[in-house]
């Protein structure tokens, strides 16, 4: 991380707004969030803390783009390239770029690939689509399994597809896989929502780590403690709560 780096926010959210068109009920509008503004820098870990429906989810989601917003920018500034993208009006070419070398995800659910063993789907964002040569295989292995071995997966499942696994072993093979990379921007959406007190320190600990290593941190923690522990800056996303009538 070189010094203008931790000067700029790796990113900036202005006037983000985002309601949802319910189709199948004659297209009512659902204003979710207003106005959301907020910065981010590297090295920070920002607790999105509000209600249940609150929008915290969603505000996630606008970043990674699998929500569209409504209206504002959601700026990232990415690693291989000094100018900011903004995630709101990105080509899907430039999304998936965003994803691949700067922005991780860490969603409530794992979504696995059928008959890949949980030591590969936590090696693969290391690897990515390209062939890979053995050094750097080997490489990813090794940081897999370090982080299996943090996280108490036992050994006897890492050659198991997770989609068999409890719903805590497929969050920790979740949360591996997103913290074997360096992301400049890493999103946590309850992380150790399903986690024993031993692994969620271990989350925390990666947390800081990450923190250490120059993320921009941006995380739901429902665990009031885990909150506290992990946060540098706790938004309070009321403030961005649709005002009655507003559209
Ligand atoms: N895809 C969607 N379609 C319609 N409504 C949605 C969708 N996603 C979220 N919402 C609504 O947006 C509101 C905020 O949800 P969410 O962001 O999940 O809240 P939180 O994570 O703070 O609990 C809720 O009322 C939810 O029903
Ligand atoms: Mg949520």
């Amino acid at each position: 991380m070189n010094h203008a780096e931790t000067l700029l926010p790796a990113l900036r959210v202005a006037g983000l707004s985002k309601r949802f068109t319910l189709h199948n009920q004659g297209g009512v509008e659902l204003p979710v969030l207003e106005g959301v503004t907020l910065d981010a820098f590297r090295g920070e870990c920002l607790a999105l803390d509000g209600p249940s429906g609150a929008g915290k989810s969603t505000l996630l989601k606008l970043i990674y783009a699998n929500y569209r917003a409504s209206a504002g920018s959601i700026r990232v500034r990415r690693t291989s390239a000094a100018a900011e993208v903004d995630v709101t009006t990105a080509d899907p070419r430039t999304l998936l770029a965003l994803r691949r070398d700067t922005i991780g995800y860490v969603s409530q659910f794992l979504r696995t690939v059928p008959r890949v063993g949980a030591l590969d789907v936590v090696a693969e964002p290391l690897l990515g689509t390209a062939d890979a040569d053995t050094s750097a295989l080997r490489d990813a292995h090794r940081k897999a399994q370090e982080l299996l071995l943090r996280l108490r997966i036992p050994q006897r499942l890492w050659h198991v597809p997770p989609a068999t696994f409890s719903g805590g072993e497929q969050q920790r093979i979740n949360i591996a896989r997103s913290f074997i990379r360096s992301w400049p921007v890493l999103l946590l959406d309850e992380p150790t929502a399903s986690l024993d007190a031993d692994n969620c320190s271990t989350v925390v600990s990666l947390i800081d780590e990450a923190r250490a290593r120059g993320a921009a941190v941006i995380g739901i923690f429902h665990d009031a403690r885990v909150r506290e522990r992990v946060a540098t800056r706790v938004i309070d996303m009321e403030r961005f709560q649709p005002r009655p009538g507003s559209r």
